[in-house]
């Protein structure tokens, strides 16, 4: 199983994004963007034209994290500035399937999110077509939030899952993820990680996303 760290730069210092996602690039898969409509999440951050203003700064893929109500209408504009992912909150979509289609159209990696409390069968049926599944372990809207263990039963049941499908799905968690929720995540069959601020608000966030990395491949899966 591939794990993967996704930084999310939510809690960086957005005025230098760039500077920012350079600091973690070394020790990150993934960089992950929290895009939020002020309607679907009371926070209010970015959408398509920040991604495609830091696409030119980095390699990386861009993971896309869509709190927002309407997630199919900013597909195109986000393919178009380079993203390569994208994960859509399933609780506003009237049609997860003709939104995933869209997503993967357009060549995006298309995720399905829960919130914590969204049960799974939720997305089940369309495990055949996505790329990821996000469960968040936070009500999703900010960072700095502590984690709900409640959500590991649901991690595990949505890797049996994946397992049962014979399917490379990413399994990623969201979340108050930090060194002492790292291992119940990865017990509970979890492999993508984003962390936000246990590495922005770190005194040194390039040594704190290598210490996560470190973390992250050497625990018990
Ligand atoms: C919250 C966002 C997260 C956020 C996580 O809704 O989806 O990506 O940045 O921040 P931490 O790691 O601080 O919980
Ligand atoms: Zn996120």
């Amino acid at each position: 199983m591939i794990r993967r760290l996704a930084p999310s730069v939510l809690n960086a210092d957005l005025a230098q994004l760039a500077d920012q996602v350079r600091l973690v690039e070394d020790a990150a898969d993934w960089i992950h963007l929290d895009v939020m409509d002020g309607h679907f999440v009371p926070n209010l951050t970015f959408g398509p034209p920040v991604v495609a203003a830091l696409r030119p700064h980095t390699g990386h893929y861009l993971d896309c994290h869509l709190m927002v109500e309407d997630p199919e209408a900013l597909l195109p504009a986000l393919a178009e500035g380079g993203a390569n992912g994208v994960s859509m909150h399933v609780e506003p979509l009237d049609d997860p399937g003709r939104a995933l289609d869209a997503a993967a159209d357009l060549g995006l990696d298309a995720g399905l999110a829960v919130k914590p409390g969204t049960p799974l069968d939720t997305v089940l049926p369309f495990l055949d077509r996505l790329d990821l599944v996000l469960t968040m372990t936070v009500e999703p809207g900010f960072g700095g939030q502590a984690f709900d263990d409640g959500v590991l039963p649901k991690i595990a049941a949505a890797r049996r899952a994946i397992a049962a499908s014979g399917r490379e799905v990413a399994l990623q968690v969201d979340g108050g993820v930090n060194a002492a929720t790292v291992p119940r995540c990865l017990q509970a069959g979890a492999d993508t990680f984003v962390v936000g601020t246990g590495i922005f608000h770190a005194d040194d966030p390039a040594a704190a996303a290598k210490a996560f990395r470190e973390l992250i491949a050497g625990g018990a899966g």
